[in-house]
């Protein structure tokens, strides 16, 4: 159901004009956003939470080339005016079924010395706050740079990486503000001074480069935006071209008190537009088994040849089982011709000893998806080239999800080469969630510019790497993730939006490199099912060492992803998490827990399920002497009934986790 109400005649409660000086505040009354034009007719934001100062006054705007104009600055005041906004709406797939949104907004309008109009819309929600520019006259500018600034009152502990970090692939670092040296990603996670924590990061970045910070003088954050590549067009680095109308993406922090609330935000959904696909009934969340995690090991190639991984009998193979364990659908890499040099990837003809025909025939008539690959080498032009044949192909064979890669962080679009998260790659990657859309095609996006809601609009868009995920624990030269690191995502990437870590690695022997492993125990591989948001959620190991521990893989078989409510029980960035989420349609939960390098004991209150239910709860957690470097593969399976009354008493190894299913007793 959908409300809208405008509260026109309460717009004085929110807009308190004081001169030059606007602000607005969010429902809850807890968050106060103000803005004004100084004496230099600089545009200015500060931000109050339970009545302290949380952003001091800081910059706003643009300096733009042709004429070289500083857009945050000479600015007069021409008119501002607010709203008040309710509402709620379903997802087609996601961490909840309802998502509210509730804020209030503030317009104001700017007109600049030389006649250019800019205005800022703000609004102030319950857990944060967001502004986004918008160029209302018809008018194309160039951007060299964005002026916003965040001045935070203290030098508050940030969870970063860097930018040039290639497709976001790093670890998560924490330190002081004023300690961050280098030019770092979007987004940022802050553990404020006093114990609350924000997250900030952009929304609907559909035609402009990704934002990225700096930090200058006393932590203040600044806005560096990803450049053009092509520094002969221009004298300055150019780094957006825009053409007005036009709005810039939304710039947002969440400000929380805890953790919990911190997780449970949907502000960057919510600065999304609504859903652009008609029918969506084509779209499926999908848990997948597939031919890749032998190729990172080094037992199967992508190419043809001896060792292929993605052969007909193979794949067979592994459909069978998908269908035998209740897994929907497959991915196959390597299947198509190209891998040899990575210079010309075909998307519509298999190497020889793959049988498209077959194949899809026969996952049809197991009811198992084909998830089709089309890894470009990062030659996006040369994808764009080929899409419609390559999406009619995978129509015609019944595929209706496709995971795509690009393996450098600098890809040759229809510009030249240029930043995958620059202005030019941005537009790649939309170009194809909307030609993919009109084909009934999902995309699992790998090395992408990093997710910032578009799923809202684009749901066939279900998830993206982004993040340095399992595989490095095949063949990363460092020896692999640590164990922190699965504790710090969902807290810092996963707050952008869903991510393919591919858990579920039962087997820690690497035969290829040995110093290199999972920093795992296997009940931490079930706890990542849980605690990593994916609706498309691979389970990634190969089947026959599924089938070494067949009691423990039955939560996998079990567990969905896709959920009606989920909610953060406890946890700490960096040390531990655990996560509890409703499966969608159904009153079943499942809950997940992950631990970083010391054991610990915690203890999981059980009062989200139903009161006046009892449930039957299987408990999968770490054995006593569970450890990921010397005992990895101990744990216990225990059925229990329980209700919401109860308490779970559990512990966690090092580098270990847990993992409950709990079912109605009464259905
Ligand atoms: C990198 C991707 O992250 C990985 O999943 C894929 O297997 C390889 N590229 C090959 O495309």
């Amino acid at each position: 159901m959908r409300r809208l109400f405008y509260l026109l005649p309460l717009l004085a409660l929110f807009l308190i004009s004081c001169d030059k000086q606007q602000s607005i505040v969010s429902p809850d009354g807890t968050i106060l956003v103000q803005f004004r034009t100084d004496g230099a007719g600089c545009p200015q934001y500060s931000v109050l939470q339970d009545g302290k100062m949380v952003i001091n006054w800081s910059s706003m705007g643009f300096l733009t080339d042709d004429p070289i104009q500083k857009l945050s600055s000479n600015f007069q005041l021409l008119d501002a005016s607010t709203r008040s906004f309710s509402d709620s709406w379903e997802t087609v797939w996601g961490e909840e079924r309802t998502i509210v949104d509730n804020h209030n907004e503030l317009e104001v309008q700017l007109q600049h010395a030389s006649g250019l109009r800019m205005n800022i819309l703000f609004r102030a929600f319950n857990d944060g706050f967001a502004f986004r520019y918008v160029f209302p006259d018809n008018q194309d500018l160039t951007i060299i740079d964005e002026c916003t600034d965040y001045r935070f009152v203290a030098d508050h502990e940030a969870w970063s990486i860097p930018w040039r970090t290639e497709y976001y692939e790093g670890l998560w670092t924490k330190a002081p503000l004023s300690a961050k040296t280098d030019t770092l990603s979007s987004p940022l996670t802050l553990e404020l001074a006093n114990g609350g924590f924000a997250f900030m990061h952009e929304a609907a970045l559909t035609d402009f480069p990704a934002q990225n910070f700096y930090t200058s003088e006393n932590g203040t954050i600044r806005t560096y935006l990803t450049p053009w590549l092509d520094s002969t067009a221009h004298p300055l680095p150019v780094k957006a071209y825009v053409s007005a109308p036009f709005a810039t993406p939304w710039r947002f922090v969440i400000l929380a008190h805890d953790l919990p609330q911190m997780t449970a935000s949907r502000i960057m959904l919510n600065l999304n537009e609504p859903c652009a696909i008609e029918d969506t009934s084509w779209i499926k969340p999908m848990k997948f088994i597939g031919i890749w995690w032998g190729m990172h090991m080094k037992s199967m190639t992508w190419e043809q040849g001896p060792i292929h991984g993605a052969t007909t009998a193979n794949m067979e193979r592994y459909l069978r089982f998908a269908h035998d364990h209740h897994i929907q659908a497959v991915l196959a890499e390597g299947w198509n011709k190209g891998w040899e040099d990575w210079q010309h990837f075909s998307f519509t003809e298999p190497y020889d000893d793959w049988d498209m025909d077959y194949l899809s025939t026969l996952a049809d008539e197991l009811d198992v998806q084909i998830i089709g690959h089309n890894e470009t080498g990062g030659n996006a032009a040369d994808y764009e080239n080929q899409l419609m044949d390559a999406y009619e192909y995978h129509q015609a064979h019944g595929i209706h999800a496709i995971k795509t890669g690009y393996v450098s962080p600098i890809i040759r679009t229809v510009d030249g080469l240029q930043w995958n998260k620059g202005q030019s790659g941005v537009r790649h990657y939309r170009k194809i969630i909307e030609t993919a859309a009109r084909y009934h095609i999902a995309i699992d996006n790998h090395e992408p510019v990093m997710p910032t809601g578009l799923c809202r609009t684009w749901p066939n868009l279900l998830t993206q790497e982004g993040v340095r995920g399992q595989e490095w624990n095949a063949w990363s030269a460092d020896g692999g993730n640590p164990c922190n690191h699965v504790t710090i995502l969902p807290f810092t990437r996963v707050m952008a939006g869903s991510v393919d870590y591919t858990p579920g690695v039962f087997a820690f022997e690497n035969p290829v490199m040995p110093q290199t492993r999972v920093h795992a125990t296997l009940m931490n591989q079930l706890g990542l099912f849980v605690c990593i948001y994916s609706p498309l959620q691979m389970a990634c190991d190969l089947p026959e060492n599924y089938m070494n521990h067949p009691d423990a893989f039955r939560f996998i078989e079990d567990v969905p992803c896709d959920w009606e409510r989920s909610l953060l029980v406890d946890g700490e960035i960096g040390e531990f998490c655990i996560f509890a989420r409703q499966e969608r349609g159904s009153d079943n939960w499942y809950i997940g827990g992950v631990n970083a390098d010391e054991p610990r004991d915690v203890t999981i209150p059980l009062s989200m399920l139903s009161g006046n239910r009892s449930y039957g709860a299987t408990i999968y957690r770490d054995g006593e002497d569970a450890d990921w470097q010397m005992n990895p593969y101990e744990y216990e399976i225990e059925e229990l009934t329980v209700t919401s009354k109860d308490v779970l008493h559990l512990r966690m190894a090092s580098g270990g986790g847990l993992a409950v299913q709990l079912k109605p007793l009464d259905l």
